[in-house]
């Protein structure tokens, strides 16, 4: 079998996440070319890896960080790769906006809205006629803008809502002034439009779910305290480079500020061979597609990766309430918009959990009865992107499946619900819409299954036609279709067919002479709802397909494009996949989307209890069999027969 990558001791350290160090020493090569001025803002800081050929092959260069810069004086931004080692700048290109994108949003935009938006007398003049008077309370929600308007072409805009915040203890969200959108330039900070198109009353029940005393209910009682202990500590160990080592399995942790957990190099022990799974797994866009058409919020289509870089917004975890068990916290290190490091404490949780049953059999022939139970390593971070948050959990199995969960929870967006017939929302209170929307993740799985030549396969479950073959009309079999271009590997998932795909390894094979493979299980649920000539159909187009599988290529990191913001579409998978490369015995990367359909109910407010997507990969001949008869019987002393139950008895 191949060389695994874990084996090439430097690989680890040119992969690890950015230090302090490396950061403010490329701040200061910024500095020095002029790069980064007074009023421009690094929008993204971030590792740009080193071609995973080269890596592989042992060629470990000096590493060199990419970094977008706006000026937020002039608007002009710049896409610049900068070398501390070599201490230079390797490349730096200036954006022309209306054809590349704008880069992300910096927090900048986020503060001078309000401050733009409360000067304006259209505003002013739309709040006055709704009675409200009082700037203290009236909060200016940015919003990314699209591209829309011809008008607005090259300048970086933000869309702007209103929400009453009747006082600074108050949830903002349970008040929406719907039907005013304001448009402001950023840079030159005017504001370009106001849109008033429909007056809704302003909902008037609060949603302060954080305060106990509006709450108002008395505590649940009967809960009895949970504890997880792990007497003799965790099963895993990690070092300075990330590595985590757990049970046969290794991994390398990173964190980027658009893409949060970067996963490198996964692999898992087989009779002492680190056999690699993954060389680089992501989330490497996030997109939230809202399904109301009405003029004032039709282009609610929020990239929490491409325009506001999700890693970015990682919380700070606290022991007890957001992991629990026998923790292990990484701190995320990035860059700040000044290009400083900043560090967010305990960002990232690493701990393993019991997982239920593993397999369990009782033998009526020989009598024998015998089971295991399953745990997980749990690698998560968690982030608040506006009135959302997020967790993002990878789990890694004894018996070498892997999940990714989201799960979603925070504050549904609201606006004022027009009537019972309103086709696109939801009422969760008196008067409080919500409109319908989806959940839409990319995962970037830079597959490397026993080496870096796979190959995928549809497969999926067919009834045999009646025949000589299948005369009961009973025979079903399992239908293999090789996908050998891009073209032909952008599918749509079909659980009515139990359609899975099969990554596999060409040069490899198992003990029954099969080729070693992964299967990736989708969820199946709906891609992108919106019409193929739709604004947003053409910027994410990554989202109208479960599976899309192109060649590695070290430029095609993220499917909507590099810059996302107010970029007008057709970037990142659609124009790569039109060349319509062989992905057939290549080094391939599959991009995986899934995500939720949201029709919010009444028990999502005032916070949304949390609902999960995801997608499982299991090995599938990977091994020659079952891969875990070597674990122990037992590994808990709380495995006991059970409790008596005096309560029973004191019962009337
Ligand atoms: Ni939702």
């Amino acid at each position: 079998m191949s060389p695994t990558a874990p084996q090439i001791a430097s690989i680890p350290a040119a992969l690890a996440t950015p230090s302090t160090d490396e950061i403010e020493t490329a701040r200061a090569i910024l500095v020095r070319e002029k790069l980064l001025g007074e009023n421009t803002h690094v929008s993204y800081f971030g590792l740009a890896e080193q071609d995973k050929r080269e890596l592989l092959a042992g060629n470990v260069a000096q590493r060199r960080f990419r970094a977008m810069l706006v000026d937020m004086a002039s608007g002009a931004s710049h896409d610049v790769v900068v070398s501390p080692g070599e201490d230079r700048i390797v490349s730096a290109k200036k954006l022309d906006p209306a054809v590349d994108g704008q880069v992300p949003v910096v927090l900048l935009e986020f503060s001078l809205v309000e401050e733009v938006v409360h000067k304006d007398e259209r505003w002013l003049a739309a709040m006055h006629k709704r009675g409200l008077t009082d700037l203290s309370t009236l909060r200016v929600n940015p919003l990314t803008a699209g591209v829309l308007a011809e008008a607005e072409t090259g300048r970086r805009i933000q869309r702007c809502f209103t929400f009453v915040q009747k006082t600074p203890n108050d949830l903002g969200w349970a008040h929406p002034v719907d039907g005013v959108t304001v448009m402001v330039d950023v840079v030159t900070r005017e504001v370009l439009d106001v849109i008033d198109c429909v007056d809704l009353p302003v909902p008037q029940e609060d949603g302060n779910f954080h305060d106990p005393a509006w709450v108002n209910e008395p505590i649940r009682p009967g809960i009895k305290p949970i504890e997880i202990t792990q007497p003799q500590g965790p099963s895993f160990t990690i070092d300075d480079n990330g590595v985590l080592s757990w049970l046969g399995w290794q991994l390398q942790v990173g964190f980027d500020q658009r893409e949060g957990l970067v996963l490198h190099n996964i692999s898992i022990n087989d009779a002492g061979e680190q056999r690699p799974i993954i060389y680089r797994a992501s989330i490497a866009e996030m997109m939230v597609p809202y399904g109301d058409p009405a003029p004032q919020r039709w282009f609610q289509n929020f990239f929490d990766g491409g325009e506001y870089l999700l890693g970015g917004f990682a919380n700070s975890l606290e022991l007890g309430c957001d992991c629990v068990g026998d923790i292990t916290y990484l701190d995320a290190v990035m860059a700040g918009n000044d290009g400083h490091a900043r560090t967010v404490p305990q960002a990232i949780c690493i701990h393993e959990e019991d997982a239920g049953i593993l397999w369990k059999h009782f033998d009526n022939w020989n009598g024998s009865s015998a089971s295991r139970r399953n745990r997980r390593l749990v690698v998560s971070f968690f982030v608040t992107v506006g009135n959302y948050d997020y967790g993002f959990y990878w789990y890694f199995y004894l018996d070498g499946k892997i999940e990714m969960e989201v799960k979603a929870t925070g504050v549904v967006f609201t606006s004022g619900y027009p009537g019972d017939d309103y086709p696109f929302a939801s009422e969760l209170a008196p008067g409080l819409g919500a409109p319908y929307h989806q959940h839409m993740f990319n995962a970037r799985l830079d597959m490397m299954v026993d080496g870096q030549v796979n190959a995928v396969d549809e497969l999926e479950a067919r009834l045999v036609p009646r025949g000589p073959a299948n005369p009961t009309g009973t025979g079903f079999t399992q239908i293999v279709t090789r996908l050998k271009s891009e073209q032909d590997a952008q599918r749509s998932a079909d659980n009515t067919r139990n359609r899975v795909w099969l990554v596999s390894n060409p040069g490899v094979q198992n003990r029954l002479g099969r080729d070693v493979g992964y299967v990736l299980f989708p969820e199946g649920k709906p891609t992108l709802i919106a019409d193929a000539e739709s604004d947003i159909h053409k910027r994410a187009t990554f989202a109208t397909r479960h599976l899309w599988v192109t060649p590695y290529s070290p430029e095609e990191n993220y499917p909507a494009g590099d810059f996302v913001n107010m970029h007008s579409g057709g970037a990142g998978l659609p124009a790569w996949t039109t060349a319509n490369r062989s992905v057939d015995g290549e080094d391939i990367v599959l991009w995986h989307t899934f995500g939720l359909t949201h029709f919010p109910r009444p028990e999502d407010w005032p916070i949304m209890p949390v609902d999960s997507t995801g997608f499982v990969l299991k090995p599938h001949g990977f091994f020659g069999r079952n891969p875990t008869l070597d674990i122990p019987e037992t590994m808990s002393d709380h495995c006991a027969p059970g409790h008596e139950h005096h309560e029973h008895h004191t019962a009337s």
